[in-house]
């Protein structure tokens, strides 16, 4: 099999992971050869960016031997139908789903080719290319064992850092992920709908919380979660936290609960000696009259 520096890409699918994906490459002296999209123009954007190729699939397919494809999740399975119609010996396909595994690559043995799942841990939000803040991100890798050794170098010759992961650990793996991604942005939603409800901030919330968010990320690197731990749970401030809940939207209730309760937990073990039992049971009772009217 090729060398890391033999290595030639092509992407299916151009939106924000092939376009971001393939211009990091690029941008660390990997060969990119180009693009192949369900629209032409998508392609040829994303080719533009990367000063690769707009490409047919047989074209990419016999130029390329790291195949990638970046399409949504539920077309991995349809592209692969597809490219199983080529010659692939030796070559290795890659998809970057989160939580699908490379057995989605069916008869793949067969074709001489090895599969792969290479999940990048990062929102990607664009397509204009942008690689700021790529080459912090961490990689997870599962599929054939035999080209592992490859994928290492690869990866630290990226100087990116590759986790390895197994199949039957992907979903939850997905999960976490999706955790501290897009349902974080669920709560900072929830969060700057209540604060643009108060006096002067109907405009711009969040740009009044942004400082006050980075800085608590911050804190959580700098000093772990237990000592990044601030707010009325861990102060045990009870009236603080009862005169939330006289506030507190009943759909937002179980929310509100569930994440204090968490926080109580990281609580207690921050501060053992702390008697926490009447937020506990404050966090346990608050509501139960609504819950149970509906
Ligand atoms: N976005 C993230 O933050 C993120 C992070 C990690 C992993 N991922 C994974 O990366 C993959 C791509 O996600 P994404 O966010 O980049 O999606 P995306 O922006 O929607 O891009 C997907 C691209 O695939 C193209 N496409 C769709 N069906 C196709 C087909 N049958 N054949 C060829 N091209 C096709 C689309 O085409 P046209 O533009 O040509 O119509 C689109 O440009 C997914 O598996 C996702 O789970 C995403």
């Amino acid at each position: 099999m090729a060398l890391t520096s033999q290595l030639r890409s092509g992407f299916i699918g151009a939106g924000k992971v092939g376009v971001s994906l393939g211009a990091y490459l690029k941008s660390k002296g990997f060969d990119v050869i180009g693009y192949f999209s369900r629209n032409l123009e998508s392609a040829k954007n994303a080719a533009s960016i990367t000063s690769s190729s707009c490409l047919t699939i047989k074209e990419l397919v016999a130029e390329c031997n790291l195949i990638w494809i970046t399409t949504p999740d539920d077309q991995i399975e349809k592209v692969w139908n597809e490219l199983v119609h080529y010659e692939l010996d030796g070559k290795l396909i890659c998809h970057t789903s989160g939580v699908k595994d490379a057995t989605v690559f069916t008869g793949i043995i067969a074709k001489g080719a090895f599969g792969y799942s290479v999940h990048p841990m990062r929102a990607f939000a664009d397509k204009t290319g942008k690689i700021e803040g790529l080459e912090t991100t961490c990689f997870t890798l599962e599929g054939d064992p035999t080209h592992y050794q490859q994928f290492k170098q690869f990866f630290r010759t990226l100087g990116n850092k590759l986790f390895f992961i197994d199949r039957k650990d992907k979903p939850m793996y997905h999960l976490a992920n999706v955790m501290v991604t897009n349902l974080v942005l669920g709560l900072l939603s929830m969060g700057s709908e209540y604060l643009s409800q108060c006096g002067s901030f109907s405009e711009g919330a969040i740009e009044a919380l942004l400082p006050m968010i980075e800085n608590n990320i911050n804190n959580l690197k700098r000093n772990g979660f237990s000592n990044a731990l601030t707010g009325p749970v861990e102060r045990n401030d009870l009236g603080t936290v009862i005169r939330h809940f006289d506030i507190l939207s009943p759909c937002d209730l179980h929310i509100y609960k569930d994440l204090s309760r968490k926080i109580l937990d990281l609580a207690v073990k921050k501060r053992p000696k702390r008697d926490y039992s009447s937020m506990l049971q404050i966090l346990e009772t608050a509501g139960l009259d609504y819950t149970r009217s509906n």
